[in-house]
């Protein structure tokens, strides 16, 4: 396969070629050429005529030779500054079974099969327009060609078994797998299962071209498209990135609009959520209009609540640009804004229709937030195990260094969160509760520091070398195996590497304080607040404390530190 700027579909008669190929043109911004209709148009007659008059092998000729003109042609259009235009050619049913036509394509492009059985062909092809069809006699005849083709048909590049679905989700499920075979623009997906809530996470090289591209592909490919586009940013990401962004997005069939609100943790404020609403409610949204969350975890949390809400509840794409947002905030569905009893304590789950992360984008981030967003790797480490907290070990100042170089630590945080939300979306099971390993010591470091003293990665590391140090202090933690050091002392060394804090004393002095903030946890239940902590690397213990032992707990801690 070489270039992606062909994309051939192929398949019986009534198989949705024609359809699902202008969808995917759409999708993409490409032009769409249906082979059929430009041998008429060359021939001046049907193909039904063309069959009746010259018989099959003219026609099949003649079909060649309109395929070979094509392929060799130039662009019909002069391409924009770049842009790359593409063909999506629906091919004949016949076409990619003659002999030598496959390589011709997979030379020029990916070459997708859309399977349909034939007694779904046969329902399809019922209706009196499908009379004319050349080769369309009966079920019988209908059945025995799809077999003489079926097994050349399966050498296309892709198979998409196409029953029962609809245009739009076929054409989706084409650029999806497309995506997959990375025929299309580098990027590798997931998926978080969740039934008929299922979306893909898109993970790309690229830089916010890219990433608005795969925006519009993911949305132009759905059956109900919206006609309006939210983009919400923060005004440290808008300069850098929104009018590129936003470009790139006009060029599909939406109007593109934005909101900035200023960055930083403040922003995650019931007031600012008032002025989101109000600005998106003034544009006059539909029920299928998109917001876009373009930028870190605090724009994630904000936008998506606000999608959560207006309207009761319009669609969301997450476009997260930190580390922290792309291997946490921005896949699960978790949306909300602070208020002033304590962190995330007004949200909703709203889970997005996709999420899409260039990883070039991460090249703006500040160091700082770069370190803040692999505390949240470590956080999975912990959670997963030693081959993870090892490979952090290995690489960790690299890490630091050029975050955009490790999307293979960026797809597995996001498959272990894509795992467990799709085992516990609304943590119920208790599965979920383990990803707030360190938070609820964290969030309360992040509430002493009034949301500014400390960024959330940073009370997050804090908070997961606490869970640690309880788990150690209060005798859970299992004993490290020979010549190794125990967890605690392995997180402060990493943390350290990682640039990130490691002396909570500040915080543990004041543990009356720190108490009352561990209270208000959304896991606190009654009298009493469930710790999540760390046994060894990947085996984690729910443990329930009763609050008013919350202070002796963290005198416990503070007196426990290894260092004194
Ligand atoms: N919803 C969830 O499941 C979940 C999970 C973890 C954390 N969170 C939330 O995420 C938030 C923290 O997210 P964050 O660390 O991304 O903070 P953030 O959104 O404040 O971003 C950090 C800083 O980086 C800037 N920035 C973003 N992208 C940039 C880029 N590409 N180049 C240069 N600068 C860029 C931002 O403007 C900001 O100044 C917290 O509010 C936390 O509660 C939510």
């Amino acid at each position: 396969m070489t270039s992606a700027n062909w994309l051939f579909l192929t398949g019986m008669m009534g198989a949705g070629k024609t359809t699902v190929g202008q969808r995917a043109a759409q999708a993409l911004g490409w032009r769409f050429v249906d082979l059929d209709q430009r041998i008429e148009q060359e021939a001046g007659s049907s193909i039904a005529s063309i069959f009746a008059s010259e018989g099959e092998a003219a026609f099949r000729a003649r079909e060649r030779a309109a395929l070979e003109r094509l392929l060799t042609a130039t662009p019909p259009s002069p391409p924009s500054p770049g842009d790359s235009p593409g063909t999506v050619l629906a091919l004949g049913g016949g076409t990619f079974v003659q002999d030598g036509a496959a390589d011709l394509l997979r030379s020029h492009g990916p070459t997708v099969y859309l399977n349909v059985p034939p007694h779904e062909l046969v329902e399809r092809l019922s209706s009196p327009e499908a009379a004319s069809r050349p080769l369309w006699g009966d079920a019988e005849a209908l059945e025995a060609l799809l077999a003489r083709r079926h097994d050349r048909y399966l050498t296309a590049d892709l198979t998409i078994d196409a029953a029962g679905l609809e245009p739009g989700a076929v054409c989706a499920a084409v650029l999806q797998e497309l995506g997959q075979i990375s025929a299309l623009r580098g990027f590798d997906a997931l998926k978080v299962e969740l039934g008929s809530r299922s979306y893909p996470i898109w993970i790309g090289d690229g830089g916010v071209e890219e990433a608005a591209e795969m925006v519009g592909l993911q949305l132009g490919a759905l059956d109900d498209r919206p006609s309006q586009l939210f983009v919400v940013t923060d005004d440290r990401v808008a300069p850098l990135y929104l009018q590129a962004f936003e470009e790139r997005l006009r060029r599909g069939p939406w109007r593109v609009s934005s909101v900035v609100v200023p960055e930083g943790e403040s922003s995650k404020s019931l007031d600012r959520l008032g002025q989101v609403l109000t600005a998106l409610l003034e544009r006059q949204p539909g029920r299928r209009d998109v917001v876009v969350a373009l930028g870190g975890g605090v724009v994630g949390d904000l936008a998506g609540f606000a999608a959560a809400v207006m309207l009761r509840g319009v669609r969301l794409v997450q476009v997260p640009t930190t580390v922290l947002a792309q291997v946490d905030s921005s896949v699960g569905g978790k949306t909300g804004v602070n208020h002033a009893r304590g962190k995330n304590l007004v949200g909703a789950f709203h889970q997005p229709t996709a999420v899409v992360m260039a990883l070039g984008m991460l090249q703006t981030l500040e160091r700082r937030q770069v370190s803040s967003g692999l505390a949240e790797v470590v956080k999975y480490a912990v959670l997963d195990g030693e081959p993870l907290l090892e490979e952090l070990e290995g690489r960790a100042e690299r890490l630091v260094a050029e975050p955009q170089q490790h999307g293979d630590l960026v797809a597995r945080c996001c498959a272990i969160k894509a795992r467990v939300v799709a085992d516990d979306e609304r943590e119920r099971s208790g599965s979920r509760v383990t990803l707030n390993l360190g938070h609820t010591f964290g969030h309360a470091i992040e509430a002493m520091g009034g949301y500014g003293e400390v960024t959330h990665g940073e009370a997050v590391a804090l908070g997961t070398l606490l869970a640690a140090r309880a788990s150690r202090v209060l005798g859970l933690a299992r004993s490290p195996s020979e010549g190794q050091l125990e967890l605690e002392g392995r997180l402060e060394a990493l943390f350290k590497r990682l640039e990130l804090p490691t002396e909570p004393a500040g915080y543990l002095r004041q543990g009356r304080q720190m108490a009352g903030w561990m209270k208000q946890d959304k896991k606190a239940q009654g009298d009493q607040v469930t710790l999540i902590l760390p046994v060894a690397a990947g085996d984690v213990r729910l443990h329930p404390v009763r609050t008013e032992a919350l202070p002796t707990l963290l005198e416990q801690l503070a007196r426990g530190s290894q260092g004194g």
